[in-house]
């Protein structure tokens, strides 16, 4: 049997049964979009949080763009985040007609390099998204001193960081606002799409109400420009009888991550670091191969163990982001850690046996 970097069956066989009287709950409710149980998860995962106020739209893409155009951006403002991420971190910002401007990451943890924003920022510079990217938070303190001291919004990309803390804090309960993702591979994984805007800013919260539903807040009547994007009541369902379990579920994730670096110490490889702010909740455990990452690859494939890497390429050296004008080199420890990195085995119903087999073959074929 191949060993996967994510499968979800395992997780559908323990909640079958739920899954479908919760489907089946929605289905004979009379309302499939917009209805109570989209209204419930805003409301859990808003708790979950600790802030007030919570959106829930069709995707993490939408998620960003509506986020950051309820807290001010527009057509021509300049965005900070990094090369990095995921490709929809960018093509949400594109999305609004503003630009993403780049710094460089960390080499230890990979995460923005607070230290660079403050260069980055210009006159027409109105946000900065920090990607908490594969489960652990960006040093959110510097970078909101940052933020205040020129005027500007957070918005913390959490598509990546459900139930990670930083320092005490949910990730995503810090920033200005944030946008979280629901796609199934996620901590908090949907059966489908799904995403949230979060805030404690009352004001960017109706807004973004309004945003997801074509600029509306009366019936048939459009306040402003808008979208369509809901979070609809099926998947909205599901993620209140998962949200529950979502504490026990890091915890198995951070089990196989100990388990990972005790088993791989000493192996050559480099183990991912976690931050004495954070607590990482191993959305994916990412080490690097100094060398030969794809040789590594394609032997572990040989044996039947499936990896992954996110990202193969920063975004600033893709062809769809040519038009931006940034050039290989200027981020050097993205481009490095691109050619290095990638992802193993990783979802809390991995069995003890298969992180060992990871464990065992890995150290065999590096
Ligand atoms: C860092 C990051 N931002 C944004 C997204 C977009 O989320 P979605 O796929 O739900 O649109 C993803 C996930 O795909 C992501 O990993």
């Amino acid at each position: 049997m191949p060993i996967n970097v994510w499968d979800y069956l395992r997780e559908y066989d323990e909640l079958r049964e739920e899954i479908l009287a919760a489907v089946d709950r929605v289905f004979r409710s009379g309302r499939l979009v917009l209805g109570q149980e989209g209204i419930r998860f805003e409301r859990e995962m808003a708790a979950y949080l600790g802030v007030a106020g919570s959106v829930g739209v069709n995707s993490g893409t939408d998620a960003i763009y509506i986020a950051l155009a309820s807290l001010g951006v527009k057509a021509g403002d300049e965005v900070i985040t990094v090369p990095n991420t995921a490709v929809p971190t960018v093509s949400a910002i594109r999305t609004l007609g503003a630009r993403p401007v780049f710094v460089d990451v960390r080499e230890d943890d990979f995460l923005m390099d607070v230290a660079q924003v403050e260069a980055a920022i210009t006159p027409r510079t109105r946000a900065i998204v920090p990607v908490h990217l594969y489960g652990q938070c960006v040093d959110l303190d510097p970078l909101m001193a940052i933020a205040e001291r020129h005027g500007l919004k957070v918005m913390e990309d959490c598509a990546q960081s459900q139930g990670a803390l930083y320092k005490n804090h949910q990730s995503g309960s810090v920033g200005h606002a944030s946008a979280f993702s629901f796609y199934p591979t996620k901590v908090l994984g949907a059966y489908g799409d799904g995403g949230m805007v979060l805030s404690n800013d009352e004001a960017a919260i109706k807004l973004a109400r309004s945003l997801r539903f074509y600029g509306m807040e009366t019936q048939y009547y459009s306040e402003r420009h808008g979208y369509n994007s809901r979070l609809d009541e099926v998947q909205a369902a599901i993620l209140s009888l998962k949200l529950p379990r979502i504490e026990g579920w890091i915890e198995r994730r951070r089990e196989i991550a100990a388990r990972y670096n005790r088993g791989l110490a000493g192996s050559g490889l480099v183990l991912p670091r976690e931050n004495a702010h954070s607590r990482h909740s191993y959305y994916v455990y990412v080490v690097e191969h100094p060398t030969d990452r794809d040789g590594v690859l394609e032997r572990l494939a040989k044996r039947d163990i499936n990896c992954n890497v996110s990202y193969r390429w920063p975004i600033h050296t893709m062809r769809g982001s040519a038009d931006l004008g940034y050039s290989e080199g200027q981020f050097p420890v993205a481009e490095r850690k691109a050619q290095r990195i990638f992802s193993l085995p990783m979802y809390p119903h991995l069995k003890e046996e298969e992180v060992d087999t990871v464990i065992e073959v890995l150290r065999d074929v590096v």
